[in-house]
C-alpha cells in the first residue's frame, strides 16, 4: 500500500511548506481543483522540483470524448505520475484517453471516479436511476475495459472491485483515519488496517497529516505500518 497526502491547505505557501516538511519520504501528493485553480501549473511545477514525490492531478475530468482526451494530453505534458476522470462521461470517453496517451512516450496512470462520495441514494437515483453500490460496480468495469489503470472508491468497495475487474485493478481510496482519529466531515471512515485487509493499493490522508503539530511524525507512523 502507498500513501497520498491530499494538500488541501488553504494557500499555495501553506501546502508548499507541508510538502517541504514530507520530502523525505515516498509519497503521492495530491493536487485538488481549488490548488490547481488557484496556483495552477506553477504549483505543480515546484512540487515536482522539491523531491521524489509522486503528484496526483485530482481534477475530475468530465467532458465530450475529444475534449477529455486534449486534456489528458495536457496533464501528460505536465509530467504528472496519475490523474482522474469520470467514468460517467462513457466508455468512448474513458477509452479515447487511453488511446490518445497510449501513443506518448510516457503516460501518467488514470483513474475512474465511480460514484462521489457526497451523494445519498435519493439524489444518486435521481441522476443515475439507480442504486449506488451496483452502478459503483458498473462504473468500475467499464473504467477496467477501457483499460484505465484502476478507480477512486472508498476503502470498503476495494475489494470486490478488484473481484469483478482484476487484482492489479488499482484502488485508492480517502476517507482514510489512519488510527483512528476524527472522521471530521467523512461519513465513512477506514483504518489503516482495514484499508490493507481490502486490498487498496494507494490510501488518500489529508487532515489527519496536515492539522497535526507534527505531520512528519504522523507521515513516519504511516508508512512504517504500510
Ligand atoms: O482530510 P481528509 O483525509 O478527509 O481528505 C480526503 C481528501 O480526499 C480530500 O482532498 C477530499 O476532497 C478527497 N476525497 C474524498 N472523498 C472522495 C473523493 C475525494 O474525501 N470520494
Amino acid at each position: 500500500m502507498e500513501l497520498c497526502v491530499a494538500l488541501d491547505l488553504p494557500s499555495k505557501e501553506k501546502n508548499i511548506e507541508l510538502a517541504q516538511k514530507l520530502r523525505d519520504y515516498p509519497l503521492w501528493l495530491k493536487v485538488g481543483l481549488r490548488s490547481f485553480i488557484r496556483d495552477g501549473k506553477e504549483f505543480v511545477q515546484e512540487l515536482q522540483s522539491l523531491g521524489e514525490f509522486k503528484i496526483f492531478l485530482d481534477l475530475k475530468l468530465y467532458d465530450i470524448p475529444n475534449t477529455m482526451a486534449d486534456a489528458a494530453e495536457e496533464i501528460a505534458k505536465m509530467g504528472v505520475e496519475m490523474f482522474n476522470i469520470h467514468a460517467s462521461a462513457g466508455m468512448e470517453a474513458m477509452s479515447g484517453v487511453m488511446q490518445r496517451l497510449q501513443s506518448l512516450p510516457k503516460r501518467p496512470l488514470v483513474l475512474a471516479v465511480t460514484a462521489l462520495t457526497s451523494f445519498d441514494e435519493e439524489q444518486f437515483a435521481k441522476i443515475y436511476n439507480d442504486t449506488i453500490e451496483h452502478k459503483a460496480k458498473q462504473f468500475a468495469k467499464e473504467a477496467y475495459e477501457a483499460r484505465l489503470d484502476g478507480v477512486v472508491c472508498s476503502a470498503f468497495e476495494s475489494r470486490v472491485i478488484k473481484r469483478i475487474t482484476h487484482e492489479d485493478f488499482l484502488t485508492l481510496a480517502p476517507g482514510i483515519r489512519p488510527f483512528g482519529e476524527s472522521s471530521d466531515d467523512q461519513k465513512r471512515v477506514a483504518d489503516l488496517k482495514l484499508a490493507k485487509q481490502n486490498q487498496v493499493d494507494i490510501i488518500v490522508v489529508g487532515r489527519p497529516i496536515y492539522q497535526a503539530s507534527d505531520p512528519k511524525a504522523v507521515v513516519q507512523e504511516i508508512l512504517t505500518k504500510l
